[in-house]
């Protein structure tokens, strides 16, 4: 399981400085880097939407309930609506980029709830939750397959 988790965690660093950036617009008076910012949330989108996030549902958090359903359901299930609430923050930001001289404020005020959920949400599976997969006994032949299956996701067209 550690290959799995050390992908996910790297995947972490690279969302974290795109957080980092994306930050730093709360604290613009104008949206005078609309473009910028725009490229920061289709980033977003396509590395935690369509990819990091998947990663985790599909392979990580499916298979640690499987190996222990009583224990980790809950917790699981818990952690995934995280990632349905992040998911929506970056599409709103996104339609709100649209027309963002009408929502500045709002589209501030989601910036930073996306960029403080994250932070929040990354720290407790690296703290916490990937410390109890880690912990998890999984075959290396089990692991290569869940490795297998990570990689395709998002699937290249
Ligand atoms: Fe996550
Ligand atoms: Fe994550």
């Amino acid at each position: 399981m550690k290959d799995i988790i050390e992908i996910l965690c790297n995947e972490h660093r690279i969302i974290d400085e795109k957080i980092k950036q994306l930050d730093e617009f709360t604290n613009l008076k104008e949206i005078d880097l609309y473009q910028p910012l725009q490229e920061i949330l289709q980033f977003l989108k396509n590395e935690i939407t369509e990819k990091h996030h998947r990663r985790e549902n599909e392979v990580l958090y499916t298979w640690m309930v499987e190996q222990n359903k009583n224990a980790d359901t809950e917790l699981i299930n818990r952690i995934i609506s995280e990632h349905n609430y992040i998911d929506k923050l970056i599409q709103e930001c996104l339609n709100i980029m649209n027309k963002p001289q009408d929502n500045y404020i709002a589209l501030k005020m989601k910036i930073l709830d996306l960029t403080t959920s994250y932070k929040a949400h990354m720290e407790k599976e690296e703290k916490f939750i990937f410390q109890i997969a880690n912990a998890l006994k999984c075959s290396n032949r089990k692991s290569k397959e869940l490795l297998n299956k990570l990689i395709k996701i998002p699937r290249k067209a």
